[in-house]
């Protein structure tokens, strides 16, 4: 996209900008500006509508995500009508979403969290309707689907189809029936950066299996750190209780503009204390014996001798 600078005018502030999109523009000087479907390394879907914004010649509000803004153009971002418009759309986002917060492992780190203190509405009126219920899939090893939480924003879709490639996830059914799923079988998701819909998924809907239920946002503390696992050296961002490694996330380098890391990095600790091999087997006419590894140093040639075998 040009970057050739234009004169912009945002809420009767005049900015000198380059012509980018407005939901860019908000990004690179700090202006405060609402969004869940938007993610600046994903192709702009505009299908939540909560970064809507005025422009004077225009009769209707636009999205700031797939605005592209042009010399001249003067933007409102935070009128009456603006604000109650933003209210509405997080109203209507909340009719379904279930409002679980406690018992969810995203909890106090979720977009829609944040987004409904600052720019939603203290209450709701749709206190009669029954939530939509979907049932919850089991499409991966890493993955906790918990798609009653889901708003559509279409981040992870969006991720396997422009990121990977892998085209692992799709929205499927329409209106009311919408939802994510797989068209295709094996209904399993094959993908070594499945992890990485866990960190986009603005509301708690794709959780990980390794860490469910397990941590907490504040009762952890981030080092900085270089994974060593796929020799790429990416940088990550490792959350420690006490000794124990809780989780593993990517962090952004100097070195690095896209910072998605592979399940492999991200999941590796899970094997340090939960998944750990303690017991080694060792395989004596055709049948399995545990023993300690202890015994398996100190013994192997002995065992060998006697014809145990060590399995592969
Ligand atoms: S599962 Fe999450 S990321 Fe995917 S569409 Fe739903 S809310 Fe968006
Ligand atoms: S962030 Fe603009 S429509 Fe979703």
């Amino acid at each position: 996209m040009a970057e050739d600078a234009v004169l912009i005018s945002v809420d009767e502030f005049v900015m000198d900008v380059p012509s980018l999109t407005l939901m860019q523009i908000a990004a690179k000087y700090g202006i405060q500006m609402p969004r869940f479907c938007y993610h600046e390394r994903l192709n702009i879907a505009g299908n939540c509508r909560i970064c809507l914004v005025e422009e004077e010649a225009e009769d209707k509000m636009l999205l700031a995500c797939s605005t592209v803004v042009e010399e001249g153009d003067i933007f409102f971002i935070t009128t009456e009508k603006i604000l109650s418009a933003r209210e509405a759309v997080i109203e209507y986002l909340l009719i379904n979403h279930p409002l679980d917060c406690p018992i969810c492992d995203q909890g106090g780190e979720r977009d829609l969290q944040d987004q409904s203190l600052i720019f939603g509405a203290d209450r709701g009126r749709f206190y009669e309707v029954n939530k939509r219920a979907v049932e919850n899939k089991d499409y991966s090893s890493f993955i906790k689907f918990f798609l009653n939480r889901c708003i559509h924003c279409s981040r992870c879709v969006r991720f396997f189809s422009d990121i990977t490639g892998t085209n692992s996830l799709f929205l499927i059914g329409r209106g009311y029936f919408s939802e994510i799923g797989l068209y295709t079988s094996p209904n399993y998701i094959v993908d070594i950066f499945s992890g990485s819909v866990i960190d986009l998924c603005p509301v708690g809907a794709l959780t990980s299996k390794v860490t469910a239920y397990t941590l907490r946002l504040w009762e952890v503390m981030d080092i900085k750190d270089f994974d060593i696992f796929d020799c790429l050296c990416s940088p990550i961002r490792v959350e420690m209780r006490g000794s124990s490694i809780m989780r593993i996330l990517p962090s952004s380098g100097a070195y690095f503009v896209e910072n998605w890391i592979s399940d492999k990095v991200r999941f590796n600790f899970d094997g340090y204390l939960k998944q750990r091999l303690i017991w080694p087997f060792v395989v004596y006419k055709g049948r399995l014996f545990y023993r300690s590894w202890v015994c398996c140093i100190f013994y192997y040639k002995k065992y060998l001798s006697e014809g145990w075998r060590f399995p592969t």
